[in-house]
């Protein structure tokens, strides 16, 4: 993808990370969607380098297995005990040439990059930028600067007249003039590979007094002044500090997860998106978002999520792995792994969970819950359902409150529902069953059976009411009060059947069965 391609890039990961006071380590905390590793080898491998290398030694297992899980090909390179970002390059360097000597018969030649593991905004073009120019000026080292209004803590670039690196100076080793230099080194460097290996061959050297600086430590930043002996030693600046910061402590990891999302955003709006208010929208690396998206305040779009064009997304909703379909809405709800379809409607306050396949134009309303479930085209499930293993068909109805009762202790078992079915309000269809195209359920029934197509299941105990029950029965009380009231009320002719007033509201008597399948309620 750049020109030139490394021969290799050194990730140092090996480090500690005591201020963030862990036990997840450093580089594995994440911000917008991806780990501080992950960042640093996605944009790591987008220079398409020959081979890449993580260095570890802290939380050892755990920090190589995420690596090889984000990225197979990474080549996993043990720290020793000894300390410095000179020995974690060393040992790098290392494996890479065995590993280079296996395959090619010679050790790795050109440009190598070094990165730290911790610097999750540095981006693939800097990166470019800083290999172009090291090619372009034949450097035997080019080194990526910035200037920091508190360049406490950092190493400093001492500069030769001819504008040249000099050396590095760390700190806590600088004299009272070298710390007053504000330009800084970001730990992102190329190296010619021999000039590396020359420098660090002999910084490795326990006769030499490579350590013997304020941390005890062999630092990769004393190269620099080895390196003159081969050539020119240059650095590029970057204007833009918060690229080369690294996360330190769980402040600094707030702060860049922020930026990363402020610039996530900014890149969506200048794309198409709108964004009504970015500091309350999170919008992780790994989303795509298409033109004229809208994002509503509070919403969070997360790991592999996508959003086709005109849909709306939020209030205060979040989307994790989900598919939204062009011109969907998705109104104050929680989505997990989940397909929403073209034009359909979703909340507000739905929890779709895995597997649920939503058809264009279908809708699912306030406190529904799918997990496993295909709803067909135009589908609703508009209130309070739980529809789960189940499959809807196109234009079915399911009324309020129905519950697909898919567990029965022991296994999970399915629910399909024919095209163009009509479950009434408040049904437990008791998996697995099968309700046929355009049968009707009568609300309040518990169905255990499947149901042909275009049948009516219908599901009643007799329901009995006793005239003048509560006055007799609960005497004395305010119930019996208020019955006696309402009686009086009515005057004195009380219906046998109904218990109301022969000539009340209610009129004739219904007959029992089909009309009572008029349950459903519908939006
Ligand atoms: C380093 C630089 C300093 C620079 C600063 C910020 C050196 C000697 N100093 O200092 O000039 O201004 O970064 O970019 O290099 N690591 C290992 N093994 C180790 C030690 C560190 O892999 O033994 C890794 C860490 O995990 C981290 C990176 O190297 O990813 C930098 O280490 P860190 O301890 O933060 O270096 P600084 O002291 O900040
Ligand atoms: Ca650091």
């Amino acid at each position: 993808m750049t020109d030139p391609r490394p021969a290799a890039v050194i990730v140092l990961a090996a480090g500690e990370g005591t201020r963030m006071r862990s036990a997840t380590p450093k580089v594995l905390h994440a911000i917008g969607g991806r780990t501080l590793l992950g960042h640093v080898l996605a944009t790591a491998r987008a220079l398409d380098p020959e081979a890449l290398a993580v260095v570890v030694r802290h939380d050892r297992d755990r920090v190589a297995e995420h690596a090889l899980a984000l990225d197979p090909d990474v080549l996993v390179a043990d720290q020793d005990a000894i300390k410095g970002t000179g020995r974690a390059a060393w040992c790098a360097l290392e494996a890479l040439d065995s590993a280079a000597t296996a395959t090619t018969g010679a050790p790795v030649s050109g440009p190598v990059v070094v990165l730290a593991g911790d610097v999750p905004l540095l981006d693939a073009g800097t990166l470019g930028e800083l290999l172009a120019a090291h090619t372009a000026d034949g450097n035997v080292v080019t080194v990526l600067t910035t200037r920091v209004p508190d360049p406490t803590g950092y190493g400093r670039i001492v500069r030769t007249d001819d504008g040249q690196v000099e050396r590095i100076v760390e700190h806590r080793d600088a004299s009272p003039e070298e710390l007053a230099i504000d330009e800084i080194n970001t730990s992102v460097y190329a190296f010619d590979a021999d000039v590396l290996r020359a420098g660090l061959r002999t910084l490795q050297d326990p006769a030499s007094d490579a350590a013997s600086n304020a941390q005890g430590e062999v630092y990769l930043t004393d190269v620099l002044a080895l390196a003159h002996a081969h050539g020119a030693v240059r650095a590029i600046e970057t204007p833009d500090p918060i690229i080369v910061e690294g996360v330190n402590d769980r402040v600094q990891l707030a702060t860049l997860g922020a930026e990363l999302n402020r610039r996530v955003l900014e890149t969506a709006m200048r794309s198409g998106v709108t964004v009504v208010d970015p500091a309350s929208t999170w919008v992780d690396v790994t989303v795509t978002l298409e033109q004229d998206v809208t994002l509503l305040p509070g919403t969070q779009l997360l790991g592999r999520t996508s959003v086709a064009t005109g849909a709306v997304i939020g209030p205060d909703t979040t989307l994790e792995d989900a598919t939204v379909e062009a011109g969907a809405r998705v109104l104050r709800s929680h989505v997990t792994d989940a397909r929403i379809g073209e034009g359909a409607s979703v909340g507000p306050y739905t929890h779709l969970r895995t597997g649920t396949v939503l058809g264009p134009r279908s809708a699912i309303g306030a406190f529904a819950e799918t997990k496993n479930a295909e709803l067909g085209a135009g589908a609703k499930v508009p209130h309070l359902s739980y529809v789960g293993d189940a499959v809807v068909g196109d234009a079915a109805n399911i009324g309020a409150g129905v519950i697909t009762a898919n567990y029965d202790g022991v296994g999970k078992h399915r629910t399909v529902i024919g095209a163009g079915a009509f479950v009434g309000s408040d049904t437990t269809l008791v998996a697995p069953i099968e309700i046929g195209g355009g049968a009707f359920v009568a609300a309040g029934s518990t169905v255990t059976r499947d149901v042909a197509p275009g049948a009516l299941a219908v599901e009643r105990a007799q329901l009995k009411i006793i005239p003048g029950w509560v006055a007799r029965r609960l005497e004395g009380t305010k119930w019996a009060a208020a019955a006696q009231r309402a009686i009086e009320a009515l005057g004195e002719s009380v219906d046998e059947e109904s218990g109301r007033d022969a000539a009340g509201p209610s009129g004739p008597a219904r007959p029992s069965g089909t009309d009572e399948a008029h349950g459903g309620h519908t939006a």
